[in-house]
């Protein structure tokens, strides 16, 4: 299966193709087009014709398409879970999840399309401010640059296009290199649900081409960016006036008070920690616990993960299955051997069958250690005891992340306490960090990045706001 580049409503060949590999298998899916500088020039350019088009579609035909779009995945939902499934490695199950926030996420996209508005200004507030009527408008930005990462490649991608084209803007669309399959997908849906041509650019292929074209052409007025901090650095670095919005890592912790009841959170941790192998931004990579329940919690937490079924992603009852490549699952391992010379405990797991890292549960973790301060992106928490909710909010503060944090308590105080303390772009109370859905507002504080995602959000970071002033004297 040969996958071209789609540029201007058309697919396009170019030069050179790269075999796409199972992270599972290790078998070839697909040869996927490795644009050049040149095919992302005429993807921008190709945006750029159409920002007019967009600009002036009015809110109800926008809406609409995203509307048609989300119908037609929904319709699809089974093929784009397998797509999902195979390229990431995500369990099958896990895929279908995210394929259903994808429908929900274009959904929110053509609500919110319908409710892009600004505001009256009372400018008679300010002393040679009479007799004026102001009021402000939101307009499109023009050429957005999306370069979204393999983690959710269907609704992460959604998550910038949907505010994009609910907004009047065009795009130009980089996918990770390890999953384009999912947003490739999309190309013939947003054409059959009436998306002008060139409104929607799909470029594959290397960020050093792909993704540096992108962000230095002055035609691209904006870069929402998922993925690596260090990327992402790099992209503010040379986006110039551009404006960026980043979604980068965490290490993401939960806190659990005295007097918790284990059994109703046991299995939540479960999922925070090990659902799509712990790639997840806001994986549980930390927990805090009272010294009072440590010792039944990590015995409770290695029971359930045992449970969980190892295996190949399609099947439908895998919970765990391949990291995204060899390299991370060798970096893992590097990491937990690091931990154990630090003087961590492995109790469950802790070492790979092939690509697939076994679940793995580490106790008495040094916060300098790699799998405590770096993101770990792989499937291991870590369990330390602390005497106090304080000591476990400090303990989470320290950090270059703050993306989302959680606490179990059953004391109001103590919550609204950790909410006031905790550095973090949101706080779960009586939840995990890994809790997210796609209308709420979305992004961190400290390296974990810049700007908000969440559909009405992302659009507001999409729009400029102008201001009409009209002189009655
Ligand atoms: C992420 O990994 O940043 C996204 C998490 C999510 O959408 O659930």
């Amino acid at each position: 299966m040969k996958k071209q580049l789609f540029i201007n409503g058309e697919w396009v060949e170019t030069e050179s193709y790269k075999d796409l590999l199972s992270p599972y298998s290790n078998e070839k899916m697909a040869e996927i087009a490795s644009a050049t500088e040149e095919d992302v020039d005429k993807a921008i350019a190709a945006a750029y014709q159409t920002n007019e088009t967009m600009a002036e579609m009015p809110a109800h035909k926008r809406a609409s398409i995203l509307e048609k779009v989300a119908n037609l995945i929904e319709a699809r939902a089974e093929e784009a879970a397998k797509i999902i499934s195979a390229e990431a490695a995500k369990p099958y199950k896990t895929a279908l999840g995210e394929v259903n926030r994808t429908v929900a996420t274009y959904k929110f996209s053509a609500e919110e399309a319908k409710r892009i508005h600004g505001e009256t200004i009372p400018l008679d507030a300010a002393v040679g401010g009479e007799n004026r009527i102001a009021y402000t408008v939101r307009e499109p930005i023009g050429v957005i640059g999306a370069i979204t990462p393999f983690n959710f490649p269907m609704n992460l991608v959604a998550h910038k296009v949907g505010p994009a084209i609910a907004s009047g803007n065009t795009v130009v669309l980089k996918p990770a290199e390890q999953t384009p399959l999912s947003s490739l997908f999309l190309a013939d849906i947003f054409k059959e649900a009436g998306l002008p041509d060139g409104a929607l650019n799909i470029v594959t292929g290397k960020g050093s081409v792909v993704g540096e074209k992108i962000v230095k052409d002055d035609r691209v007025k904006k870069i929402s960016f998922t993925g690596s901090p260090a990327v992402g650095i790099g992209i503010r670095n040379k986006a110039g006036l551009k404006r960026v919005t980043l979604e980068l890592g965490s290490n993401a912790a939960v806190i659990i008070d005295q007097g918790v009841d284990l059994d109703k959170i046991i299995d939540r941790c479960v999922m925070g920690a090990f659902s799509f192998q712990g790639q997840v931004c806001i994986s549980l990579q930390r927990v805090y616990i009272h010294e009072s329940l440590y010792e039944q919690f990590v015995e409770k937490m290695v029971a359930a993960t045992k449970q969980l079924k190892i295996g190949d992603p399609l099947d439908p009852n895998t919970d765990v299955s391949a990291l995204i490549s060899p390299s991370d699952v060798d970096r893992a391992l590097a990491w937990i051997e690091e931990a154990k010379q630090g003087g961590a405990k492995i109790v469950t797991g802790g070492d790979a069958e092939g690509n697939v890292l076994q679940p793995t549960i580490l106790t008495d973790v040094d916060a300098k250690l790699k799998v405590s301060c770096q993101e770990v992106f792989a499937p291991i928490v870590l369990i330390n005891k602390v005497s106090s909710v304080k000591e476990a909010i400090n303990y989470v503060n320290d950090s270059r992340y703050g993306l989302q944090a959680g606490i179990y308590t059953d004391n109001i105080h103590t919550a609204l306490m950790a909410t006031k303390k905790l550095h973090v772009g949101g706080v779960m109370v009586n939840d995990i960090p890994t809790f997210r859905v796609d209308h709420m507002p979305y992004g961190g504080v400290k390296e974990s990045g810049v700007g908000r995602e969440g559909v009405k959000y992302a659009i507001e970071e999409m729009t400029e706001q102008k201001l009409v002033v009209f002189n009655q004297a």
